[in-house]
């Protein structure tokens, strides 16, 4: 099989379609904060009611909210195939002879709980106590779940697209969007098995499978995902991740800002806040979440980094626990320019391009260099006069 670099792994691995590995100028990517979802499941409808409302298509949840530790859709996703995964393989190395990818394909009944495990958590609760989180440990909470929104990650090293033998699915050279095309489709679901993340599924009533499709009509015209556009708790962003700082004015026009989009900024060239899921798989994901502080940096670290002994020079730390710590310090205590970029999640529905911090403002533009957010990053804050509150 050919090699193409994964710089998510920081080292070379295998894929069977080197040449669709170009980087393209514009590629779509999604950031989200962990520390702001509240599972109230708006994006999960959202995306149902627009996409995956026919017949067939019932148990089809392209965008879930899954509680950690204990959920999944479907169930036990991820560890049956960590579990499975020698420790430095990714899941195109592990194939067996005559796959070109490894995977598994989820039975009727591991489809059958979408929620199943919500709100669970993690540790015990000590009878007749209160939990406190203990200060000398660094704010880590001893009982602990947090929410993680799924869905199709558009991979630039897709499984779905290298496993299906009549080439029917394919990666958009103009946004890197991953889809599937129905009339070449037979039916045959290696795609189904091959993408670690479940989310190509098929539908028993057509005879052909379907994958989540990144909102392309919206994203055409200039608008983020639906699942973006309804998130109640802003805690989403969208647009161009491969916009890096040494990018020009977008579309020409100097009243836009120079430079990186906010999501290239999040993720790859600067603060770095923000972590492929499962990066081992080694598909190269494009949705990047940004960790949620309260939890012990051991489980995070398994989830969110290649968790390898190898050290990484472009992450911050020597080690992947250390880089999950200071990018859990980075989220809890942010400099002002990262306030700014937090200030557009959900600050617009229209698609942000680029940005610019300058003093106490975040503006955007979008890819026609039109001005889409104008804001301040701090609001004053005014102290009325009278009695001072206390807790004595
Ligand atoms: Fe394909 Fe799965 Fe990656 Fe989506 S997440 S592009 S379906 S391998
Ligand atoms: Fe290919 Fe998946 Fe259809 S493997 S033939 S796209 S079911």
């Amino acid at each position: 099989m050919p090699e193409v670099y994964n710089p998510q792994l920081g080292r070379k691995q295998s894929y069977p379609y080197e040449h669709r590995q170009q980087e393209r100028d514009w590629h779509w990517g999604m950031v989200i904060n962990t520390n702001r979802c509240i599972n109230c499941n708006t994006c999960s409808f959202a995306c149902k009611s627009t996409w995956t409302s026919g017949k067939g298509e019932e148990y089809m949840w392209w965008m879930n909210v899954e509680t950690e530790p204990y959920g999944g859709y479907p169930m036990g996703w991820d560890m049956r195939l960590l579990d499975d995964l020698g420790a430095e393989e990714t899941i195109f190395e592990a194939a067996e002879q005559g796959e070109k990818v490894k995977g598994y394909v989820a039975q009727k009944e591991e489809w059958e709980y979408p929620a199943l495990g919500d709100d669970s958590v993690h540790g015990e609760y000590p009878e007749d106590e209160v939990v406190e989180s203990d200060p000398e440990k660094g704010k880590y909470h001893d009982i602990w779940q947090f929410y993680l929104p799924r869905l199709c990650n558009h991979c630039k090293n897709p499984a779905c697209l290298a496993a299906c033998p009549r080439k029917a699915i394919y990666k958009r050279s103009e946004d890197g969007i991953v889809l599937l095309d129905q009339e070449r489709c037979r039916g045959y679901r290696k795609c189904v098995k091959a993408c670690p993340y479940h989310k190509p599924m098929y539908n028993p009533e057509t005879g052909v499978s379907e994958k989540p499709v990144g909102c392309f009509p919206r994203i055409e015209e200039g608008n983020v995902p639906r699942c973006v556009s309804s998130c109640i708790g802003k805690t989403r962003l969208h647009g161009n991740i491969n916009r890096g700082p040494k990018a020009g004015h977008p579309n020409g026009k100097k009243s836009a800002a120079k430079g990186r989009s906010p999501i290239n900024y999040l993720a790859k060239s600067d603060e770095k806040v923000a972590l492929p899921l499962y990066p081992q798989f080694g598909t190269r994901p494009q949705v990047f979440y940004m960790p949620p502080y309260h939890v012990p940096p051991e489980f995070l670290t398994q989830m969110f980094t290649p968790n390898t002994e190898q050290k990484r020079n472009d992450w911050p730390g020597s080690t992947y626990e250390e880089s999950v710590k200071i990018i859990q310090q980075r989220v809890r205590n942010p400099s002002h320019h990262l306030l700014g970029v937090l200030q557009l999640f959900g600050a617009t529905t229209r698609l942000i391009e680029t940005y610019n911090v300058k003093e106490n403002r975040v503006k955007g533009w979008d890819r026609k260099g039109k001005k889409v957010v104008d804001m301040p990053i701090e609001e004053d804050i005014e102290v009325r006069e009278g009695e001072k509150w206390t807790n004595q």
